[in-house]
């Protein structure tokens, strides 16, 4: 069964375990690496749980969310073997996994309604990395 890691601050909690269900009913295992409540949080504490988790292989990927997105993506993005992508519609997924084999998904949760987070979820979850020369841009990220 294809792992994913969840994360997300009190703004994006309501969001996560609508997402989490959806992924479940899907066939996927979920990992929850947090926030439990709506109490107020701070994201890295939840992110970087969740991005170790993908760059160990604990987790094959991982879907994020907080308010914005921004805060939580930032976070994801500093760990060398994370590509997290900020997507808030259905083609920016695909293309976040078709050209930037993106392992993180985030969503900003005060910005989207669980509708078209669902069809951004499933856009991702749908697509697959196209390699060429994405691979080749990818091999160029990293900071030496
Ligand atoms: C929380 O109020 C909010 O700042 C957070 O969810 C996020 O948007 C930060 O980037």
């Amino acid at each position: 069964m294809t792992k994913i890691a969840f994360a997300s601050d009190h703004a994006g909690y309501a969001l996560k375990n609508h997402l989490m269900l959806r992924a479940r009913e899907l066939g996927y295992e979920v990992h929850d690496f947090g926030t439990f409540s709506e109490e107020s949080c701070d994201y890295p504490d939840f992110a970087h749980p969740a991005a170790d988790a993908v760059e160990s292989g604990e987790c094959e990927f991982g879907i994020a969310m907080c308010g914005t997105g921004n805060g939580i993506q930032m976070t994801l993005n500093k760990h060398q073997g994370i590509r997290a992508a900020l997507c808030w519609q259905p083609e920016l997924a695909s293309l976040a996994k078709e050209h930037n084999n993106a392992n993180f998904l985030v969503l900003p949760a005060r910005f989207i309604t669980r509708d078209m987070a669902e069809k951004v979820m499933d856009a991702y979850l749908n697509a697959q990395f196209e390699g060429g020369r994405h691979q080749r841009r990818i091999d160029k990220i990293a900071v030496k």
